[in-house]
């Protein structure tokens, strides 16, 4: 009975460190997502002080009567252009999970605003060795032109928040299932 709790507890410990944990994003920090008090630079430096790692989740809170959230290709954030979107949010409180590495380009949609600074570029990195599982190569490098990722990538319903942590959660459970039949 105790050796077979211990058993467990060991066993969610290793599957939690697998999961590195899953670090939510917040955005501009306490600013959240808004054209306010900011300067044309304020997000690109939120988004550089950052390590963002696949299955991190980026968090965009926002007051949603005066802005919204793009996803747009690295040409048309350069050029603040929100007409063909890979996807676009706007709750006010929207989770886009990081699924792949590379570059994720956001903008706010309303006139003006992404000319005003409210744009980020999200640059996520390779994970080093010790983090977890070995990447794939960066799929947008840092001056390429390429478009980012597959629309296929994004998860337009604000449900889909925290879904790489409810596969981790149903991985633990599958595991946690398994075990407890053999025993
Ligand atoms: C803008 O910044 C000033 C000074 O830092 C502060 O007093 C003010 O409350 C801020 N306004 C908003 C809307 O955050
Ligand atoms: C905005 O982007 C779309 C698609 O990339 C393009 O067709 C359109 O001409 C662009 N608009 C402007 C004003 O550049
Ligand atoms: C945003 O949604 C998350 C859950 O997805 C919730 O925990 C958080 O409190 C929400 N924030 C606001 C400001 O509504």
């Amino acid at each position: 009975m105790g050796g077979k709790m211990i058993y467990f507890l060991v066993l969610m410990v290793m599957i939690c460190e697998s999961c590195n944990g899953g670090i939510v994003h917040k955005v501009g920090e306490s600013s959240g997502w808004t054209t306010l008090n900011i300067t044309s630079s304020y997000y690109n430096s939120w988004s550089t002080s950052k390590n963002f790692q696949v299955g991190d989740t980026i968090l965009f809170e926002y007051n949603k009567e005066f802005h919204n959230v793009v996803r747009v290709t690295h040409k048309n954030f350069n050029a603040c252009n929100s007409t063909a979107p890979y996807a676009s949010w706007a709750t006010g409180n929207d989770s886009f999970p990081i699924t792949k590495q590379g570059h994720y380009y956001f903008i706010c949609g309303l006139h003006g605003h992404c000319r005003a600074g409210q744009r980020v570029d999200i640059r996520v990195v390779q994970r080093t060795p010790s983090q977890g599982p070995s990447p794939s190569p960066l799929i947008d490098g840092p001056d390429s032109a390429a478009p980012a990722p597959a629309p296929s990538a994004v998860h337009p319903s604000p449900k889909s928040a925290s879904s790489s942590l409810h596969s981790h959660f149903k991985l633990l459970m599958f595991v946690v299932a398994t075990t407890a039949l053999a025993f």
